[in-house]
């Protein structure tokens, strides 16, 4: 038998109890019990999001919240600015040309963050752009974009909206919606919210729901009026992931209990501990400048093989970390902290690494990439 660690960022692990509360005998979803559920969840959800507006609970990963947003607030021929700093960057990209909308691709550099200043002069030479479409954590690259000074560029203006992919953000750090004027906000249930896959949140402004009335996109599944109007009667247009509900009910219950101010600083400890032990053990930050709190990349030494060094990783020492895509594959290795991990999760991804970087005949001290990451965790204590 072999004891295994889920250290990719998602799905990630889920806690006991939640796994437990979502095992319960199914409920009908048009039942009282359900609905009860159903709406305390998306009370919840509000908090996360830190909004007054209604978060939408839909049944499917995230890429479909994604393409509910392009196909409920924009229309064919509208243009719209993607930010593309990796691979989900480029996913905002495709699933709007797949609807027909016009892209401005900006194009930054894999590990950098998006430079609002950039930005602001792409939308003073193009006024017809309705949308900004940014990751708030480029999961693929490890990079924070800016969505604070981004949403500074858009919350004055009605004819365009900031769209966020916060997949990997929302409840890892301080994204609150009403506050910044974020217009579009999307998460998944496999991430920070510590649940299995199969559940995408959205939370819309007011502004995005004018998009909303204008928009003539195709769309059928994601109806987000539908949704909205089923939402006020505490339930969904069609079956609900019902046993995810449950835990999700759950786990807003949790962050609410812990606070949000504590869930971002617990993420940042343990943030700060990954990359202080990766550091101390000679690896190269693939983000050094804007470095998310969810996850940690970093190059992996000259010579090694991160495809194999990953692969021995999670079959040798039962470890799952993820690699690095497209250019990065091969070279790249990423730790996540984000969800239902701990101070020992940082110490056994470290640990691991040092010992499968050793197997792989890198010159790498035991224990120096462990002790500075204690250095870090003791002092949070
Ligand atoms: C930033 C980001 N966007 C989008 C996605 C896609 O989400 P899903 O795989 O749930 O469709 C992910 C998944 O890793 C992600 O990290």
């Amino acid at each position: 038998m072999k004891k295994r660690y889920l250290l990719a960022p998602g799905p990630t692990p889920v806690p006991e109890h939640v796994s437990l509360e979502m095992a319960q005998p199914m409920l009908h979803h048009r039942t009282p019990q359900f609905s009860k559920i159903f709406a305390e969840a998306a009370e919840g959800a509000k908090y996360l999001y830190q909004t007054k507006e209604d978060v939408l609970i839909l049944a499917c990963t995230g890429t479909g919240g994604m393409e509910g947003c392009i196909t409920n607030l924009f229309s064919a021929g509208d243009t719209v600015l993607v930010i593309n700093g990796g691979k989900f960057g480029e996913r905002w990209g495709k699933i709007s040309e797949a609807y027909g909308l016009t892209v401005v691709w900006h194009k930054v550099e894999w590990g950098q963050a998006a430079d609002p200043k950039e930005i602001k002069s792409l939308l003073d030479n193009n006024k017809d752009i309705k949308g900004i479409l940014v990751q708030a954590s480029e999961t693929s690259t490890t990079a924070a974009h800016p969505i604070e000074e981004l949403s500074k560029l858009t919350r004055d203006r009605d004819d365009i909206i900031l769209v966020v992919d916060a997949i990997t953000g929302l409840g890892v750090f301080n994204l609150p919606m009403d506050e910044w004027g974020i217009d579009a906000m999307i998460t998944g249930s496999q991430k920070a919210l510590e649940l299995p896959p199969g559940l995408a949140l959205v939370g819309l402004s007011a502004k995005a729901w004018n998009f909303a009335d204008k928009s003539t996109c195709p769309h059928f599944y994601f109806d987000f009026k539908k949704e909205r109007k089923n939402l006020a009667d505490q339930t969904s247009a069609y079956t609900p992931a019902v046993s995810l509900v449950i835990g999700l009910r759950t786990v807003l219950k949790d962050i609410r209990e812990e606070g949000l101010e504590n869930v971002f600083k617990r993420h940042n400890r343990l943030a700060r501990a990954t990359r202080a032990g990766t550091k101390a053990m000679g690896l190269k930050a693939v983000a050094p400048d804007s470095p998310a709190d969810s996850v940690t990349g970093v190059f992996v030494p000259e010579g090694i093989d991160g495809g194999k060094l990953v692969k021995s990783l999670r079959d040798d020492f039962g470890v799952t970390l993820a690699g690095g895509q497209d250019d990065w594959k091969g070279k790249v290795v990423r730790i996540a902290h984000l969800g239902y991990v701990d101070t020992f999760d940082v110490i056994i991804a470290l640990s691991a690494l040092e010992l499968a970087l050793k197997k792989f005949g890198a010159d790498v001290e035991f224990g120096k990439g462990v002790a500075a990451a204690q250095e870090i965790l003791l002092e949070a204590y």
